[in-house]
Parts: C-alpha cells; sequence; structure tokens
C-alpha cells in the first residue's frame, strides 16, 4: 500500500515536472489557461498553420508548398490527443496506407496477434499490451531486443520511466499517442489476481 502511494506520488510529480520544461509556449501560462498542458490546446490551436507553428520557417518559400496539417489530418478519424487522430482506427478502415518498407513497396506487415497484460500495482487498470496493433506498421526490431527482451514479465517498467521516454515512452508522447490517455493503455477489465506472485 505505502509502495503504491509512494509511486503515485512519484509519478504525479513527473507529470507536473513534465509539463513546465517543454516548450517556450508554458511562458505564457499565466495568460491563457489551456496552454498550462501542451497536450490539452483549445480545438482551434491544434495543428496550427505551418507558418505559425513555432517549428518551420514562416520566411521560407518551402512552407507554402507544403500540404497544411489541417487539411490533411481533418479528414481521418477524430484522435483525442497528440495530434487529433486516431491512427489505429484510421488504419483499420484503409484510410491511410502506409508503405511498410520505402525500398520495397510490395513488402507487407506481419500482424502478430498477442497480448500481454502487464499488472500494475495499486488501483489503476492492467497494462494491455496488444502486438496487433503495434505490429502492423512496426518491425519485431523495432522493440526486440533493444527495447524490449521479448519475454513476458522480464522487462521492469513503470511510468516515470515511460514518461521519461523510456520503454514505451521511446514512442508513446512522440510518434504515438502520448502518456495522457491513461485508458488507451491501462485497458484491462478486471485486475489481475492478487495471490500472483509478484509484488
Ligand atoms: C511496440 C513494441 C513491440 C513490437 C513491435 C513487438 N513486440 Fe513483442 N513484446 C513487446 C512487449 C512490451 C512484450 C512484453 C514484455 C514483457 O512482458 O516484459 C513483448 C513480448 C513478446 C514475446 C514474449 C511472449 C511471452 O509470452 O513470453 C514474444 C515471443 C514476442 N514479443 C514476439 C514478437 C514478434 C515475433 C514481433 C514481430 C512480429 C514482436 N514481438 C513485435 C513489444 C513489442
Ligand atoms: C503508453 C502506455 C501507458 C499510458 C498511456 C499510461 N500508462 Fe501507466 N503504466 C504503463 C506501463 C507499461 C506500466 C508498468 C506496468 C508494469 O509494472 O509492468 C504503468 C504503470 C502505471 C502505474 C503503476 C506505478 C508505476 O508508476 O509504475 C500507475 C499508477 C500508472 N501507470 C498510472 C497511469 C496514469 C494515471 C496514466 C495517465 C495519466 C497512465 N498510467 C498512462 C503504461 C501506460
Ligand atoms: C516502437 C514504438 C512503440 C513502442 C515502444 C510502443 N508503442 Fe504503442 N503504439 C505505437 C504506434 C505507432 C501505435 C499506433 C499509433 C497510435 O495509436 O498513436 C501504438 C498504439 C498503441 C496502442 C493502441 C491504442 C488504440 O487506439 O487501440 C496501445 C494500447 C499501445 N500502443 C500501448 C503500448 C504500451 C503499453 C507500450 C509499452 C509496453 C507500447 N505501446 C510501446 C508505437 C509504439
Amino acid at each position: 500500500m505505502i509502495n503504491t502511494i509512494k509511486s503515485v506520488l512519484v509519478f504525479s510529480l513527473l507529470v507536473t515536472v513534465g509539463s513546465f520544461g517543454i516548450t517556450g509556449e508554458n511562458a505564457n501560462a499565466a495568460d491563457d489557461p489551456n496552454q498550462f498542458y501542451r497536450l490539452m490546446k483549445p480545438a482551434l490551436k491544434r495543428n496550427p498553420p505551418l507558418a505559425t507553428d513555432g517549428i518551420h520557417d514562416p520566411e521560407s518559400q518551402g512552407v507554402k508548398m507544403l500540404q497544411e496539417p489541417k487539411a490533411a489530418l481533418n479528414v481521418l478519424n477524430k484522435g483525442k490527443s497528440g495530434n487529433y487522430v486516431d491512427w489505429v482506427k484510421s488504419l483499420e478502415k484503409a484510410e491511410i496506407k502506409p508503405l511498410y518498407d520505402l525500398k520495397d513497396k510490395n513488402a507487407k506487415s506481419m500482424p502478430l496477434d498477442l497480448k500481454i497484460v502487464r499488472e500494475v500495482k495499486g488501483s489503476m487498470p492492467d497494462v494491455v499490451f496488444t502486438h496487433r496493433q503495434h505490429t502492423e506498421w512496426l518491425d519485431c526490431s523495432n522493440c526486440h531486443p533493444d527495447i524490449f527482451i521479448p519475454q513476458k514479465g522480464a522487462n521492469q517498467m513503470s511510468m516515470a520511466e515511460i514518461m521519461l521516454g523510456k520503454k514505451c515512452g521511446v514512442c508513446h508522447g512522440k510518434v504515438a499517442f502520448p502518456v495522457s490517455e491513461c485508458r488507451l493503455c491501462h485497458s484491462a477489465k478486471t485486475k489481475a489476481k492478487k495471490t500472483s506472485k509478484k509484488k
């Protein structure tokens, strides 16, 4: 019990620290309460025009040649965070057809239907890791063995590490949906039995 409380405390501390140090935008946090957390931009400011996104050089000719994010993304399935696209659904509905291999146009992914349940101490639902959604786009070698040893339970994982960009955080929060979407990962309907050996 004490352990759980401790890890939840450490976790909320990280959430707080994490949301301050990210972009220069946060300097304006006091003016606009919605800016406090970068994942909670008001709808109008999501996927801004390239010339005002703070990433592209507005003076560059190239900016005018690129497709605007809203034009590209608004036609896909809506998501709740990140770039506000549900990429898993968009792929399932064949709204996008990503190339599996840049060099070989005919290469196909090899989806693997294998679920791994990671037991979570405390009240959060257990984490269900689904190979299928990942292997529809990724290669086994994107995760094995560098990020995860391919053996159930062989890898230590914690929320703190994920927030620091390790384990699931190598991708989630960067190229895949961010950690704010707790329930997408903590999706088990029932908790694993307390009699388990893992403590
Ligand atoms: C997005 C990352 C990722 C990708 C891609 C991935 N895996 Fe995994 N794999 C995991 C994780 C996480 C575990 C669970 C490790 C743990 O519980 O410690 C795992 C576990 C496994 C296990 C152990 C199962 C068991 O019951 O012990 C096997 C086997 C495996 N993966 C094979 C594959 C194969 C084959 C592919 C490619 C078709 C693949 N994985 C792609 C993340 C990935
Ligand atoms: C990208 C997937 C993912 C997301 C999103 C996610 N978690 Fe986790 N969480 C994990 C994994 C993996 C573990 C480690 C489970 C284990 O011990 O094997 C974990 C563990 C935890 C734990 C147990 C203590 C610890 O720190 O390890 C808590 C509490 C927790 N998560 C809360 C949350 C909350 C609250 C959110 C949303 C703000 C969240 N998680 C979002 C994957 C995720
Ligand atoms: C190598 C990159 C990578 C790693 C590592 C990774 N993921 Fe993912 N994950 C993705 C991508 C890409 C998607 C699909 C795009 C999206 O949903 O944002 C995805 C999708 C998912 C989904 C599907 C969500 C849905 O909408 O159905 C879940 C659940 C998930 N990841 C959990 C995890 C957990 C838990 C871990 C760690 C054990 C993990 N992922 C590690 C890249 C990764």
